[in-house]
């Protein structure tokens, strides 16, 4: 008999966190003693990275929905487009078509890629399949990954989509890895303030530390004028019921211990819009998701 979606729903966390499981004891095994003795964070960063590699070509299925037309530009009012091979660039009469924001382009911070799931998305061929000759191209992405245990991942992502050839700019590959957490960024001397065009946040605002702090930082790399682009799993909204909040409340005591540090409860909305002043915001619940998500998301661009 076929469970109904809500108890799916429900249960789903629980099947995530013994999926996880699951991997310890090869992350043991392939530890040293001291680093499962005296390392904490760099064994469940390891679990993690085996965890999240395993589940990520899962995870992209059911989120390139949403996040490719995101960075395009064509997604508002937390309302995504439901097909994808559509025109890009206007020109188009139909509303889902529409350009809301524009693509990613310029330099871009990409926070927390991971094993590199969502690094084919920054070349033409996704972000703007038909774009003109005016419409502005990527011409530096920095990759803020401190999880050095995902980087071999994360390279052939890069090289696999052609990103790892020197850019128009700098001499340097077109696609960067950075490997410090976002609180380091500063003392990399890498990235100036306000020299940043876009930053894309995909599932991972979830596992940095102080989250508020942080995000307050990262706006100040932000050129004026510069776009935050989100797909974020956040807290229960109150239009859930107070059941959902308690029951994901109840889930994240265990949560994070099973998934490298990541958070359910997050109030990531409200430190994205307290970061700094933005001309505007167009962040919002996903208009699509039930009541019974333990992990309602967020989606959309901000613009300083
Ligand atoms: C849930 S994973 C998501 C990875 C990727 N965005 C994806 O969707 O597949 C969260 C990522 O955030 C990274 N992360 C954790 N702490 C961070 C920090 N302080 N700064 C930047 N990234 C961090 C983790 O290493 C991990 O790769």
């Amino acid at each position: 008999m076929a469970l109904p979606e809500w108890a799916l729903s429900l249960l789903h966390p629980w099947q995530f966190m013994l999926i996880s499981l699951s991997f310890l004891p090869a992350t043991l095994r392939a530890e040293s003693l001291s680093t499962i003795l005296f390392h904490p964070s760099r064994l469940r960063a390891a679990w993690f990275g085996r965890f999240w590699a395993f589940v990520a070509p899962n995870v992209r299925t059911h989120a390139e929905p949403h996040v490719v037309p995101l960075l395009q530009g064509r997604v508002s009012a937390g309302v995504v487009p439901r097909h994808q091979d559509s025109s890009v660039q206007g020109g188009d009469d139909s509303d889902e078509d529409r350009l809301h924001h524009p693509p990613v382009s310029g330099t871009v911070l990409e926070i927390g890629p991971g094993s590199g799931m969502w690094v084919s998305l920054f070349t033409p061929r996704f972000l703007n399949p038909n774009a003109s000759k005016d419409t502005p191209p990527i011409t530096k992405i920095y990759g803020i990954e401190p999880n050095v245990g995902v980087h071999p991942l994360l390279r052939a992502q890069i090289a696999a989509a052609g990103l790892d050839t020197p850019s128009p700019a700098n001499n340097n590959s077109t696609y960067e890895i950075l490997p410090v957490g976002i609180e380091s960024l500063a003392s990399s001397g890498r990235v100036a303030p306000q020299s940043v065009d876009c930053i894309v946040t995909v599932l991972c605002l979830c596992s940095i530390p102080q989250p508020r702090e942080n995000i307050a930082q990262l706006y100040g790399y932000l050129k004026p004028g510069g776009r935050w682009y989100v797909y974020e799993h956040v807290k229960c909204f109150r239009e859930q019921g107070w059941g959902m909040r308690a029951y994901q409340a109840f889930l994240n005591l265990f949560w994070p211990q099973f998934i490298g540090g990541c958070e359910m409860c997050r109030d990531t909305n409200t430190y994205l819009k307290e970061a700094g002043p933005w001309s505007n915001v167009d962040v919002h619940r996903m208009d699509d998701e039930l009541w019974c998500y333990t992990m309602p998301h967020i989606i959309g661009v901000l613009t300083k």
